[in-house]
């Protein structure tokens, strides 16, 4: 018996005023559509077709192989737009089939799960995820009868006691496949808005003498969904806070959560504060008892304990336990911070390794470049990677001092111990414990400027 997804990921979001679908629309960095998909897969459903429309390009390139996809032509309704994967259902109509809209980010595992069991254990042919609002304005609402229910009133089709019923469709659904191939063929578009409505199906259902049911989900927040930006704000707000709960629950504190925008699956280890301002992006992992903030941007990087980023931003890096970086230093890619080394004001790393306690305490440039441990590198240190075609690798050894200003012409290694004299231009290696200095002789001409001003 396999159980499958159908995704509805047709929509436009005319409102959004925007040239892609509605559900690769980003809460926390990541597309809705990426949300429900994850979803499924967190409940085990690996088998998932989306139903594209509106540039339905974008979806196939935003979902790989992960899922099939099929395109909706027409808008017609959202018992049509499941009709466009009948051959995805009819493949396999031993189990039980999900059917969830791409741009409602929030359903979750546990309602994915225990709507299936309760459709399972009552038999149902079609069992829908509900939720209770204080405001259920626009939804479709749910009629209760004895042992399930009857049908799903939509907002301009409801009398006034309908319309004051708060149980309201989601848009989410369980059918069991074979059942819902069956109701498919027998939809029609014999309504006001000549649309195939899905919510159709439970009056069929009935007629057919199959059992229809709901479930009440307790997260009344998987019926989020955006229609404009505006509501897009707030989704993201929500998950915003949402996330910063399970941080808090996980040991981590916040003085204040302004401005801290922490994606999902980044980790924090307990007794770590993020201050404000901080945006922890795309699996970053961070250790314990760091300090972090305010004011940084982490992307992609992996933290050891005891870490202090203040002011700085960091992008595909590896930042070792007891490192301290900030404020003002911009850490790019594949570049690896040794342990308790210090790399502050206004100091550039791409593409290099930092030794252990190794300081860099303000204005330089590292790039392609490998720095031993316990190093002191100067003010104004620039390592000239670049030649206008192609790009070098400079390495410097252990215990070294390089004097501020120091110009070092890539290919170049130095050895450890090595001294540079302030504005020394490297050229050639230079071996162990050894000084390089490059020094033209100073003149001083006295009264130069006494001359200059008489004149
Ligand atoms: C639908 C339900 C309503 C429920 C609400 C929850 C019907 C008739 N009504 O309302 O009971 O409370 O969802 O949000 O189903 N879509 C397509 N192709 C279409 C039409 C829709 O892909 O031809 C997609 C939309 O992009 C969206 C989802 O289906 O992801 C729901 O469509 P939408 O128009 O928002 O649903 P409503 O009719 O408002
Ligand atoms: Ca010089």
């Amino acid at each position: 018996m396999t159980n499958k997804a159908v995704i509805l990921a047709g929509g436009q979001g005319k409102r959004m005023k925007a040239d892609i679908p509605k559900p690769l629309f980003r809460v926390l960095g990541e597309p809705m559509l990426e949300w429900v998909i994850s979803a499924c897969e967190s409940a085990d459903i690996g088998d998932i077709c989306v139903v594209k429309g509106f540039r339905g390009e974008l979806i196939d390139e935003y979902v790989g192989d992960r899922c099939r996809t099929v395109m909706q032509e027409e808008r017609l309704g959202t018992g049509h737009a499941v009709m466009q994967a009948m051959e995805f259902l009819e493949e396999d109509t031993s189990g039980n089939t999900l059917v969830l809209c791409g741009d409602a980010p929030f359903i979750d595992k546990k309602t994915i799960s225990d709507s299936l069991m309760l459709h399972i254990q009552n038999e149902n042919s079609v069992t829908v995820i509900t939720a209770e609002l204080e405001n259920p304005q626009g939804y479709g609402r749910i009629i209760r009868v004895k042992g399930g229910i009857s049908g799903i009133v939509e907002q301009k089709d409801a009398n006034e006691e309908q319309k004051k019923i708060k149980e309201v469709n989601s848009g989410a659904y369980w059918f069991r496949t074979a059942d819902l191939v069956e109701f498919l063929k027998n939809l029609t578009n014999d309504n006001a808005q000549k649309e195939y409505y899905l919510t159709d199906t439970i009056a069929i259902a009935i007629a057919q003498e199959k059992s229809a049911g709901a479930y009440k989900s307790s997260n009344a927040d998987i019926i989020k969904g955006a229609n404009s930006r505006k509501d897009l704000l707030e989704l993201n707000e929500y998950a915003r806070k949402m996330i910063i709960e399970q941080h808090l629950e996980n040991g981590v504190s916040f003085t204040c959560t302004d401005g801290i925008v922490i994606e999902r699956g980044v980790e924090i280890g307990e007794g770590t504060e993020v201050l404000m301002g901080t945006v922890l992006k795309n699996r970053t992992k961070i250790g314990r008892n760091c300090l972090i903030g305010p004011y940084c941007i982490l992307d992609e990087c992996v933290l050891g304990d005891g870490v202090v980023f203040n002011t700085s931003q960091a992008c595909g890096a590896k930042i070792e336990s007891g490192a301290e970086i900030g404020p003002y230093v911009h850490i790019r890619p594949d570049s690896v911070i040794k342990s308790g080394a210090k790399i502050n004001d206004f100091v550039e790393i791409k593409n290099s390794t930092v030794g252990s306690n190794t300081a860099i305490a303000h204005l330089v440039y590292i790039g392609d470049s490998d720095i031993g441990k316990k190093s002191n590198i100067g003010a104004g240190t620039v390592t000239v990677n670049f030649d206008g075609i192609s790009k070098s690798r400079c390495s410097i050894g252990d215990y070294s001092f390089i004097g501020s200003n120091t110009n070092l012409i890539a290919p170049v290694s130095l050895g450890k111990g090595v001294y540079t004299a302030a504005g020394t231009t490297i050229t050639k290696d230079v071996p162990d414990y050894a000084l390089a200095i490059e020094r033209s002789e100073l003149k001083i001409k006295e009264g130069y400027t006494l001359k200059k001003l008489k004149k």
